[in-house]
């Protein structure tokens, strides 16, 4: 199938030296896809997250929607809206002068120019799917709490009519109460309208809930993707092994980022940390990633999935006649 979003050999460097934040990565968004990004800090999650958005440009790569590079879509351009973003910081995302109703009354007349009283009916509407009371609506964020604040968020997104959703840590920073909340809404939001999502987190429990497809970046490069359900199963990549034995605190080890000394000597940028490593593991740009079962590991000594079970048939166990 086509894919909406794509990023196709995408690199971020945010200075000259050291290695780039995100590197050379490839990915793909598919329609109503759910795709869940995990990683430790500071392996490039938000900067690919934001890159993906449109918001910030690759220093080398490109990121295409619906087939057109980003670089060729204006501010104004309906290809846009087909892109939003949600956020960590509920708070932070909003204009703290505007009630909830006007900062999603604001998004909606800027692309569908309504009457003003149209845009707040439609607002008011959206914000209700979204579980606000009319009480809420009225208030600014400084009046809202965190989970009121990323459903604002959700609807200024949702106003957009959007294909992809692109959530970075969208629950991290709210009470365990609530993140379930928002999670769910998630959930009922990919169904009812075919979004696509695009779901970045620490958390792998919040992965594996709502996406479908996963991909585990370390040190700005993808070193594995699954279907979730196959990679929490049965990780491949020494790295992602790490991550699954070490719900939920993911610590997993000693923290290494793109910019630690002895990341990025080796082609392999988890040597450092392998419990693997062996001496052809510097062939690693050149091997060939792909295992079976449409899996994919960056590592020349993946653990190879484990077969599911054979169903035996008749003919097969006893079918000598
Ligand atoms: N604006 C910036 N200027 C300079 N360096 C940056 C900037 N944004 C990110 N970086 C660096 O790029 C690397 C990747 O950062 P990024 O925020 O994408 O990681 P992350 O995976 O989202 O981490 P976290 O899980 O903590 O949110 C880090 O080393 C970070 O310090
Ligand atoms: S290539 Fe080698 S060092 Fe790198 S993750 Fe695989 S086994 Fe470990
Ligand atoms: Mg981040």
């Amino acid at each position: 199938m086509t894919a909406i979003l794509e990023a196709r050999a995408v690199t971020k460097r945010f200075g000259v030296d050291g290695p780039p934040a995100v590197d050379g990565l490839d990915l793909a968004v598919a329609p109503g896809a759910g795709v869940g990004i995990v990683g430790e800090s500071g392996s490039g999650k938000s900067t690919l997250a934001r890159m993906l958005a449109g918001v910030l440009p690759p220093t080398s790569g490109e990121i295409a929607v619906g087939g057109r590079p980003w670089t060729a879509v204006d501010r104004r351009d309906q290809l846009r809206r087909r892109v939003q973003m949600i956020f960590q910081d509920p708070y932070g995302a909003l204009n703290p002068w505007l009630s909830a109703r006007d900062a999603v009354a604001e998004v909606i007349r800027f692309w569908d120019r309504p009457t003003r009283a149209e845009a707040r009916e439609r607002a008011s509407q959206l914000l209700a799917d979204m579980g606000l009371t009319a009480d809420a609506m009225g208030r600014r964020p400084r009046g809202l709490s965190g989970g009121q604040c990323q459903r604002v968020g959700i609807a200024r997104a949702l106003a957009c009519a959007p294909d992809v959703l692109i959530a970075d840590e969208p629950t991290s920073a709210l009470d365990v109460s609530v993140q379930a909340q928002i999670l769910n809404l998630l959930v009922a939001l990919r169904e009812e309208r075919g979004l696509a999502i695009v779901l970045i987190s620490h958390d792998l429990a919040v992965v594996r809930h709502l996406t479908e497809d996963a991909a585990v970046m370390y040190a700005g490069r993808i070193v594995e993707r699954a279907p979730t359900h196959e990679m929490f199963r049965s990780p491949a990549h020494p790295y992602t092994r790490l991550l699954v034995g070490s719900i939920p605190g993911m610590s997993g080890g000693e923290a290494r980022t793109a910019h630690d000394p002895g990341v990025a000597d080796h082609p392999c940028r988890f040597a450092p940390r392998c419990p693997r490593r062996a001496d052809d593991c510097i062939a690693v740009r050149s091997h060939d990633p792909h295992l079976p079962g449409g899996r994919w590991a960056e590592c020349v000594h993946p653990h190879l999935p484990a077969a599911a079970p054979v169903q035996r048939t008749q003919t097969q166990h006893g079918g000598r006649t």
